[in-house]
């Protein structure tokens, strides 16, 4: 079986309009510099004394005011793929919760969302109500990494034991837009894939390091670049634009790999390209 995502099918803009595109996520990232900046004038101390917090909390300013817009329209068949989500549910890193609207809430059993940035919790449970999950959906203050999930999912008595044989938890694990910032990607990758029960989905949109020369465009990768070069990984949370996304999520599965894994680029051609599918373990 391939591991590679497919390629898309989507029509090319010219080349004109491809760069353009590539440079638009330039406005992201003023914006990020912005909210960062404002963040040092009122906590100032917070970014020697805890950077990873200083973080969260400059991300969740610029997400509470961004993410719904950024959530109007997906990558691909995000949307779709969202709906398919059953079961119990791991959804990392939700943030405000503005992909919510988009689950089927009679086909979820329990979701839990472990979300590190703290001062996004409010909206998130807003949002929770909104999409009336509310006796349903569970929010953890915890990351996606080891670390701090395995001790919150303890708690929430899904493991019984020290953590050390955690196996096959959840049903489905949505993963949108977030394994660009956690730490270690390829070992939290590894991670997920043991708390999925075997059979179990994962549900991937994630923007990735610009494939190109194998596929996308020279003019995506050197825009990535460019966007690299003005900060963004700096001012936007911690969210790293260039990782290999692809290697880790295959790795994840180590020698057993995954029974299906079927992931598409999504304009593979940009600065900002994705992969959006699902894997089955
Ligand atoms: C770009 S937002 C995406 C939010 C949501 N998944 C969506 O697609 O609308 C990235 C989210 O990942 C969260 N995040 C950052 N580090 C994380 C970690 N280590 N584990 C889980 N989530 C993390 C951020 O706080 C933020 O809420």
């Amino acid at each position: 079986m391939s591991h590679d995502p497919r390629i898309t099918d989507e029509p090319w803009p010219p080349f004109a309009q491809r760069l353009m595109d590539g440079f638009m996520p330039a406005v992201l990232v003023f914006h990020g510099a912005r909210f960062f900046i404002l963040q040092l004038l009122q906590t100032p101390l917070l970014l020697t004394t805890d950077f990873q917090a200083f973080r969260h909390r400059a991300f969740a300013k610029l997400w509470d005011q961004y993410g719904d817009a950024m959530s109007e329209e997906l990558p691909g068949a995000s949307t779709k793929l969202i709906k398919d989500a059953s079961g119990v549910v791991l959804d990392i890193g939700p943030g405000t919760g503005s992909l919510l609207r988009f689950l089927d809430k009679s086909k979820i059993t329990m979701a839990y969302g472990p979300e590190p940035a703290i001062d996004m919790h409010p909206k998130l449970q807003q949002y929770i109500n909104k999409a009336g999950l509310t006796d349903q959906y569970k929010i953890l203050s915890a990351g996606a990494e080891a670390k701090t999930l395995i001790p919150a999912l303890a708690k929430e008595g899904l493991i019984k034991t020290d953590g050390s044989t955690v196996d096959g938890i959840f049903d489905t694990i949505l993963s949108t837009r977030v394994l660009c910032g956690v730490p270690n990607q390829a070992e939290t990758a590894e991670q997920l894939y043991r708390l999925l029960k075997p059979g179990g989905h994962m549900i991937v949109c994630e923007h990735i390091r610009s494939p190109w020369p194998n596929a996308g465009s020279f003019t995506g990768w050197a825009t990535q670049k460019f966007m690299l070069l003005c900060g963004w990984n700096l001012w936007l949370g911690g969210c790293e634009v260039n990782r290999d996304t692809v290697a880790s999520l295959r790795k994840a599965a180590g020698e057993t790999g995954w029974r299906k894994f079927d992931l598409q680029y999504v304009s593979p051609f940009h600065s900002v390209p994705f992969i959006v599918g699902t894997l089955e373990k």
